[in-house]
């Protein structure tokens, strides 16, 4: 096939992992702006290399006009997760929203494969909208955790160096490494919510520092540079004390500030008018 008319075929797909990562992009950053747990830590995307395309029609016997149907990870999404417990959050996710179509679910994650392979599979329609109109494709998206994808990571590049014929003792360490991930994601699961509060109450600090320095920035333009530089002087002492409820109070002292300059600036303008 000519390298065009590959482009042509791969062109919906390009445009299908870019929308899907930008939307668990944004989930993650919502549950952030709220100060909320968000149950994605990183969202990646690929479209399938023609190479690696070729090499599995081959390997499966694929016929070309058949590529679309039968390979099904042209368009691929991989969320990674801190825990195993966020893993069903996220299946519940893509279950429950509307611009996705579950068609396949795989759990690699209760039944591990022999290779010691761990993840949670679904294949999903997403409708994109091309020139020649809309095109309902499928997508593979693999759920895993950080441990889970150090372990995939690796094997596949060894999968690789020994074009898949990993050696019996390799191979078994494989095994063993991936008893060890299930015995490190149990262990990371016993201390999820220390770290789950631990992770939000960062958060919700850095929102509201980055709110305080905000309403800092628009008080330049407004209060005069005494004023400023003792709200600075007495943000660095609150900031010192590691304490968010002070944080918060001082915040609200800002907005009330910032509220009289905006009511003065209106009664200014009322009697130049
Ligand atoms: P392919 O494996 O892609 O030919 O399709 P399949 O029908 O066998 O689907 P499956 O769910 O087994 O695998 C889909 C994808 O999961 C693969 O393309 C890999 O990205 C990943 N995967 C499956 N098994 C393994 C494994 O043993 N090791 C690694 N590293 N990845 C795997
Ligand atoms: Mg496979």
């Amino acid at each position: 096939m000519e390298i065009q008319l590959w482009r042509e075929i791969l062109n919906p797909y390009e445009l299908a992992v870019k929308e899907v990562t930008t939307k668990f992009n944004h989930l993650i950053k919502e549950h952030k702006d709220k100060g909320i747990y968000c149950p994605i830590e990183r969202v990646e995307g690929r479209v399938k290399t023609i190479a690696s395309i070729l090499d599995k029609c081959q390997k499966k016997k694929i016929a070309p006009e058949r590529i679309e149907d039968r390979i099904v990870d042209l368009a691929g999404i991989r969320i990674i997760c801190q825990f195993v417990e966020d893993i069903d959050r996220v299946v519940e996710i893509i279950r429950n929203r509307n611009d996705m179509d579950v068609k396949q679910e795989r759990d690699y994650i209760r039944q591990m494969k022999t290779s010691g392979y761990r993840s949670y599979h679904m294949i999903i329609f997403y409708e994109v909208d091309t020139l020649e109109g809309p095109r309902r494709l499928q997508m593979e998206v693999q759920i895993r955790t950080m441990a889970m994808n150090f372990w995939a990571t690796v094997e596949h590049s060894l999968q690789y160096k020994y074009k898949r014929n990993i050696p019996e003792h390799i191979r078994e360490r494989l095994l063993n490494a991936a008893d060890a991930i299930i015995v490190l994601d149990n262990e990371m699961s016993n201390v999820r919510s220390e770290i789950m509060d631990a992770q939000i109450s960062f958060q919700i600090q850095a929102n509201i520092v980055a709110d305080i320095l905000n309403n800092i920035q628009n008080l330049y333009n407004v209060a005069n540079k005494r004023e400023i530089v003792k709200i600075q002087d007495e943000f660095y002492r609150i900031y010192a004390m590691n304490d968010i409820e002070k944080l918060e109070r001082f915040d609200k002292q800002l907005d009330l500030i910032a509220e009289g300059y905006r009511a003065q600036a209106l009664s200014d303008t009322t009697k130049i008018t």
